[in-house]
């Protein structure tokens, strides 16, 4: 079978779905993998690593996506990139299915099987397979190093000839898998370190990595099913910005990395407690894509509001292309392993507790009840996937009939996909 890995079409991307290393892995299970020339030049894989690892590299996305029967790509993929698609062509990509349902309308209706990368369970079997946790740790890693860099600070305690220089402080809010990396980064630089997060759970985390984690008077906490946050109610989140504030005015450096899936990011940090920070302290947004944690981030943009440099990164997995770009590779070709069979044939299997949860669209239908439920259809019409009464009637969703519907067959569990174990 073709496997097909283009060249990021997103502006700035610098990763690849596939490294050399990944290639020899699909190589070694019977996969031709196909690159489009100069599609790693940017995460450190030339095209004749590319070539060395078996792969044949051509010169032109269409040339390397004709007959292709399996895509792999990071970015959920624009409108070009989904027509040239064959009908049957597996996808495996990020593809933001929760806030851009109507992606998946326009995948179904070209007939293309899309796996995301988001709805990949959490479960403990499938950590190797979870982008979503690869490249928040880049991420969270990365939030800390342009914080420091902006600040006209030390973080680390220097004693010297010149005088005695205090730690600086940093404070995590959010302490899922980019705010422990951001955690332990600024440790690394010598910060004094404080987070907070509305997951208790996390509170034993945060320590065993040397910083203090905030607790209110009492307790501000959200955690819903498979360990995700879910919102606070309006006098929970009153408290936790009571919290936030009392510990904000001492902080050089924030990280902030909360997010709730499926909904907007929540406000933690106002103009207030902004007022209240030192001048040249700096907040590092790294929800900025899905609304911001701070009322002055500018996604894509760095502002200044009451003198404290507000940074709203945008895609910053794609500055460490390198190591991003290995992690998610290793991350796809595990996954991809999970639909092949012993020859190298596709045997996608709707009952295997990864796939049957991260594939959003399959026969022209959409498989996925909350992403059906968001663009309009009606969510249990042909049976809830979960029931075992196959995927829904394409019509649920807005799909137009496939000849191949017919054939899924599942009785998958949809997404809520982040069950915990
Ligand atoms: N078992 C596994 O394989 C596995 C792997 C990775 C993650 N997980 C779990 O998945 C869950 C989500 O992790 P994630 O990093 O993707 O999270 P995320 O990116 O969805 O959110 C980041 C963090 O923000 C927190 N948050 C949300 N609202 C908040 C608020 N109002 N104030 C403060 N913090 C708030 C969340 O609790 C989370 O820790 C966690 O429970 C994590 O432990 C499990």
């Amino acid at each position: 079978m073709k496997v097909a890995v283009v060249k990021e079409p997103r502006p700035g991307e610098a990763r690849v779905a596939l490294v050399p290393q990944g290639v020899k892995a699909l190589a070694k299970a019977g996969l031709d993998v196909h690159v489009e020339a100069g599609a790693g030049a940017a995460a450190g894989a030339p095209d004749d690593a590319y070539r060395e690892a078996g792969a044949t590299v051509a010169g032109s996305a269409g040339e390397v996506l004709g007959g292709a029967g399996l895509v792999l790509h990071v970015n959920p993929p624009d409108e070009a990139l989904i027509g040239s698609l064959d009908r049957g062509t597996i996808l495996v990509s990020f593809l933001d299915p929760l806030g851009s349902p109507d992606r998946s309308v326009a995948l179904a209706e070209r007939g293309v099987t899309a796996i995301s990368m988001e709805m990949v369970p959490r479960i403990t079997r499938a950590q190797s397979m979870d982008a979503l946790s690869s490249q928040a740790t880049v991420a969270g890693y990365k939030a800390v190093l342009v914080g420091a860099g902006q600040l006209p600070k030390f973080l680390p305690m220097f004693t010297t000839a010149a005088g005695t220089i205090r730690p600086g402080k940093a404070l995590v809010l959010g302490a899922g898998v980019a705010g422990l990396q951001a955690i332990a980064t600024a440790r690394r630089l010598g910060a004094v370190v404080e987070a907070f997060d509305v997951r208790p759970a996390v509170k034993e985390q945060v320590e065993s990595l040397g910083a203090t984690f905030l607790e209110a008077e009492e307790e501000v906490t959200a955690e819903g099913e498979g360990g995700y946050a879910t919102e606070l109610s309006e006098d929970q989140h009153e408290k936790e910005l009571e919290l936030i504030a009392s510990a904000i005015s001492g902080a050089d450096l924030v990280i902030t990395t909360a997010q709730i899936p499926g909904r907007p990011a929540p406000l933690l940090v106002t103009d207030e407690m902004l007022a209240s920070m030192q001048p040249g302290s700096v907040v590092v947004d790294l929800a900025s894509e899905s609304g911001g944690n701070c009322s002055a981030t500018k996604s894509g943009e760095t502002a200044v509001a009451h003198g404290v440099t507000v940074i709203g990164p945008v895609n910053i997995p794609s500055t460490i292309p390198v190591h991003a770009s290995q992690m998610y590779s290793k991350n796809v070709v595990t996954l991809v392993g999970e639909f092949l069979d012993e020859e190298g044939a596709l045997a996608l299997d709707f009952e295997n507790d990864v796939i049957g949860p991260a594939t959003v669209t399959h026969g022209g239908s959409i498989r996925s009840e909350r992403v059906r439920q968001l663009v309009g259809g009606d969510a249990q019409a042909g049976g809830d996937a979960a029931s075992g009464h196959g995927a829904p009637p394409p019509e649920a969703a807005g799909v137009s009939a496939d000849s191949r519907g017919a054939e899924t067959s599942t009785s998958a569990a949809d997404p809520t996909p982040r069950e915990e174990s």
